[in-house]
């Protein structure tokens, strides 16, 4: 079998009364699009889906990551839906097209991201997952806890196939470098970086020498595109997704699902400066209510076959996660009774991030020295 490439893109192009929910007219729209091309055989198969205000359009093709064609169908995709979103008048329309045009590859013009090409395996099972309201960074402890923590996945004990560990592709998405770092053996490295998420960001996971799959073909890759650093000011949080492989030889889904178990606090909510719980939940609850929140992930599940998505399982619709959502309800309970004080609303330094510095600017002036 030939290389398939899964390319999950994603914009906020409005959204229904405030940064809520995606109208089913936008779905329908791209739905429309991404049958054109597949009817055209530019794409294989797609799955048009949202996560709160965000549209997510998943592709297959074997064009190859970065392809110049599968980027301008997600930027002409999203531009149609952004018309109908500025046809009902809808919150935000048009809101992450930060481009007037497209020019060779949506990365820096605002949608977000997650490809990979690989060579399917006789099954291939893949999860995407998306969130809202929160950042890139907010999927470390999850990809972390998957590929190298055995209290999360007894593969890496269990499985002869695994136990070698995993490679992370590791971004610096300040100073835009990259690392790539070796589990088990740099474990406390690795999360002497990763803790900092708003700075290093868990890119790629790469199997090692020893196991049945390619060591160069990604097993897990995350979306990393900053709006702050694309705009230079606060167009709302970088709401990230991520498309992760799993079973024979790599976390079973199960072990790719259990991090979610724990509604983990993440940076995002509200106007993009909060701390709160991420909360698993259906696409069917995938709307941000609550403080425009609390924030959210969805994870559905397909089989490839031949580039044809199988499925989806909407994996968090499962009442497994009854008691994950009632603690992520407390939690946000809990973290909302701060108020505006710290650590609910972000530190300083992330607070730079959002429009609190404009505030900040007109008492500048009023400082005398002490
Ligand atoms: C967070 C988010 C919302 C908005 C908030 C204010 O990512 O999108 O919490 O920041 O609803 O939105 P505006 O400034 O558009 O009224
Ligand atoms: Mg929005
Ligand atoms: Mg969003």
């Amino acid at each position: 079998m030939s290389k398939i490439t899964v390319s999950l893109i994603k914009a906020d192009v409005g959204s229904v009364a405030g940064h809520t929910t995606v109208h089913e007219k936008l779905i329908q729209r791209a739905q429309k699009k991404l049958e054109e091309a597949r009817e055209s055989g530019l794409i294989i198969d797609y799955f048009v889906t949202h996560v709160g205000d965000d549209l997510q359009l998943l592709m297959t093709h074997t064009k190859g990551v970065d392809s110049e064609e599968i980027h301008k169908l997600a930027w002409d995709t999203f531009k149609a839906a952004a018309e109908v979103a500025f046809e009902l008048k809808l919150y935000g329309a048009g809101q992450d097209l930060l481009a007037e045009a497209f020019s060779g590859n949506v990365r820096g013009l605002g949608p977000g991201i997650a490809e990979m090409e690989f060579t399917p395996r006789k099954s291939e099972p893949i999860i995407a997952i998306m969130m809202d309201k929160t950042e890139p960074g907010a999927f470390n402890y999850a990809i972390f806890k998957i590929f190298a923590d055995p209290f999360n996945t007894a593969g890496l004990v269990i499985d002869p196939k695994m136990h070698q560990g995993f490679v992370f592709e590791i971004w610096d998405i300040i100073e835009h470098k990259r690392v790539f770092m070796r589990a088990p053996e740099e474990m406390y490295d690795i999360l002497a970086l990763i803790g900092a998420k708003g700075r290093f960001v868990i890119k790629r996971v790469f199997p090692k020498e020893g196991s049945p799959l390619p060591t160069d073909e990604p097993v897990a890759v995350i979306s990393t595109e900053k709006l702050y650093f694309i705009k230079g000011e606060y167009v709302g949080k970088d709401d990230p997704v991520a498309i992760i492989r799993s079973q024979s030889g790599l976390p079973a889904t199960g072990e790719v699902l259990e991090p979610f178990s724990f509604p983990y606090l993440v940076s995002g909510w509200m106007r993009g400066s909060h701390n709160g719980p991420i909360m698993p939940v259906s696409v069917k609850d995938a709307m941000c209510t609550r403080f425009d929140g609390p924030p959210r992930v969805i994870a559905l599940g397909f089989n490839l076959a031949d580039g044809k998505l199988i499925g989806p399982v909407d994996f968090f619709e499962d009442p497994a996660y009854n008691a994950t959502r009632t603690i992520a309800n407390l939690v946000a309970t809990y973290m909302r009774l701060h108020g505006p004080f710290e650590p609910h609303r972000l530190s300083t330094e992330e607070m730079e991030y959002t429009t609190l510095p404009k505030v900040l600017d007109k008492l500048k002036e009023r400082f005398e020295p002490v």
